[in-house]
């Protein structure tokens, strides 16, 4: 709790929700749910993903001892190898795949928040409590919608993860544990916001 008495995860959600609704409904988003596009489409976007999870998961490394993002340093959580596996599947070679503008600035903020913990654990809380989520919900649409299997969305699957909710719930306990002042709150809603804002222009620019 901060002097305000909102708890930290309470602020985060509401701080977002807003951003959250933006990248849900963005045309690109909407279509590739509705089955409007391909399996390609969605291995444009993974092959993206792939820049953004190298950056987070590189830095997650570094801060693994540390103070606050330490806490949240999960090897369950870690997406790349199944990410990889999932674009061999999908016939994307990220060697030869060059990462789009919105995905630079991401990849790049992302770097930039190893010297910020609060701000990595905003970018932490974007994606994996995501993929936790909505995420979910996704590769149900994608498995429906483009025939895709298991060795094409190993991504959403978290081994050692048994109830997803459960794991959430203990998520949101640990960023309510931070001990961080209000300027760090801020400095980390902020952040989360930006991170939301930059799926979004990721999204727009997989149009
Ligand atoms: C693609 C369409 C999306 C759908 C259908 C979706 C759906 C959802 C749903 C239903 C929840 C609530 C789950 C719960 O209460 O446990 C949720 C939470 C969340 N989603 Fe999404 N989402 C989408 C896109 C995104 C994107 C693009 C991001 C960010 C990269 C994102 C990040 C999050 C986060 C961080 C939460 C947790 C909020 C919290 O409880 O603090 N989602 N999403």
């Amino acid at each position: 709790m901060t002097a305000l008495g909102t708890a930290v995860s309470d602020k985060l959600r509401a701080a977002t929700s807003i951003a959250h609704e933006n990248a849900e409904r963005s045309a690109f988003v909407e279509a590739l749910l509705s089955g409007s596009l391909d399996a390609d489409a969605y291995g444009r976007l993974a092959g993206q993903l792939f820049f953004v999870y190298r950056a987070l998961e590189e830095v997650g490394d570094t801060l693994a001892d540390d103070p606050v993002a330490g806490g949240f340093h999960d090897e369950r959580l870690r997406r790349l190898p199944s990410l990889s596996t999932d674009l061999a599947t999908l016939g994307v070679d990220v060697e030869s795949l060059p990462p789009l503008a919105a995905t630079r600035g991401y990849v790049e903020a992302i770097r930039a928040s190893a010297a910020d913990p609060v701000r990595y654990v905003a970018h932490h809380y974007t994606r994996y409590l995501g993929d936790l989520s909505g995420g979910q919900i996704v590769a149900h649409r994608l498995r429906e919608h483009y025939r895709l299997g298991d060795d094409a969305l190993s991504f959403y699957r978290f081994a050692g993860i048994d109830k997803l909710k459960r794991y959430k719930d203990a998520y949101r306990d640990r960023l309510d544990a931070l001990r961080i002042d209000d300027s760090a709150v801020q400095r980390l809603t902020v952040e989360a916001v930006r991170a939301f804002e930059f799926n979004s222009a990721l999204f727009g620019e997989l149009t």
